[in-house]
């Protein structure tokens, strides 16, 4: 589904030319979930968005490619780029809040996302953004297809968020740490919901994180990442069990023992064999 081989990116500052990940390889196969995983600054999010089109203007990717459906996305315009991240890959950020337009409604937000790829009438759109709303246990899509992103919990933004990104139905699913800025309480219910999307979908996906916990339940492959390089890679049971690289077995012992040791082995086995 996904290809990524060699993928290079640096960052032009005051200091000089800062390079942000190095020679980054990975696949994500159709249909399976592959966890990226990795301390805060090991180049995770420059890896994602080096594969969207999504560096800020002083970044950029300086080698490698990102092969989806037959295209090399880093050599793709901006143009056809964003008409990709609409229609073939759902991207789900770790801040709804800088997701959301805070100024244009819910609704209007759905009919610019759907105007982007498809045309449909008003009376459509808004039966399909109230089917989709549902669909990600929004309560009253009515009222909140009315409102604005502020009025919204960040588990409902959230929601929102994942409810437009896969509203064209992509076959490729993108999150960067989609829990990460939210309630405690709510994080598992936003992994589950992006998890159920996905299967129902026989989509692949991409979730970037730093909790192994959340790569042995949701994910069948794993990247670790370590100062902007891939130390190691492979299916989620393998590299669990017997890690190669010391750095993966310095991540496995900080996680806390009590809720990964009793819930991730047998999970693990089920992510595996029930997809
Ligand atoms: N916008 C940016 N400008 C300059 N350097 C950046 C920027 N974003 C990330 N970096 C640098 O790139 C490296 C990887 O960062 P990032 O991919 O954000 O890490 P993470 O794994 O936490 O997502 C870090 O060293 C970080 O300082
Ligand atoms: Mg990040």
């Amino acid at each position: 589904m996904l290809r990524v081989q060699g993928l290079t990116s640096q960052f032009r500052g005051r200091a000089g030319v800062v390079r942000a990940i190095d020679d980054v390889s990975f696949e994500v196969p159709a249909g399976e979930a592959v966890g990226i995983v990795g301390e805060t600054g090991s180049g995770k999010s420059v890896t994602i968005r080096s594969i969207l089109g999504l560096l800020p203007s002083y970044g950029r990717v300086v080698a490698g490619s990102a092969e989806f459906e037959g295209e090399d996305l880093i050599k793709l315009s901006r143009t056809r780029l964003r008409e990709i991240r609409g229609a073939r890959i759902g991207f789900v950020a770790q801040n709804p809040f800088g997701a959301l337009n805070p100024v244009l409604s819910i609704e209007k937000q759905f009919r610019n996302v759907m105007r982007a790829h498809r045309r449909m009438s008003r009376a459509e759109l808004h039966d399909l953004a109230i089917e989709r709303l549902a669909a990600v246990q929004v309560r009253g899509p009515e009222r909140v297809l009315r409102g604005y992103a502020h009025e919204l919990s960040g588990g409902m933004a959230q929601r929102v968020v994942i409810a437009l990104a896969m509203l064209h139905d992509p076959p490729l699913v993108i999150a960067d740490e989609p829990t990460t800025a939210l309630d405690v309480t709510v994080q598992r219910q936003i992994l589950d919901l992006i998890d159920s999307q996905v299967k129902q979908g026989g989509r692949s996906l991409l979730l970037v994180t730093h909790d192994l916990g959340v790569v042995a339940q949701y994910c069948h492959r794993v990247v670790v990442m370590k100062s902007g390089r891939v130390v190691e890679t492979g299916l989620v049971a393998d590299v669990f069990t017997n890690p190669t690289h010391e750095y993966t077995k310095q991540l496995l012992d900080a996680v806390p023992p009590a809720p990964w040791a009793q819930e991730a082995p047998g999970l693990t086995e089920q992510a595996v064999t029930s997809r």
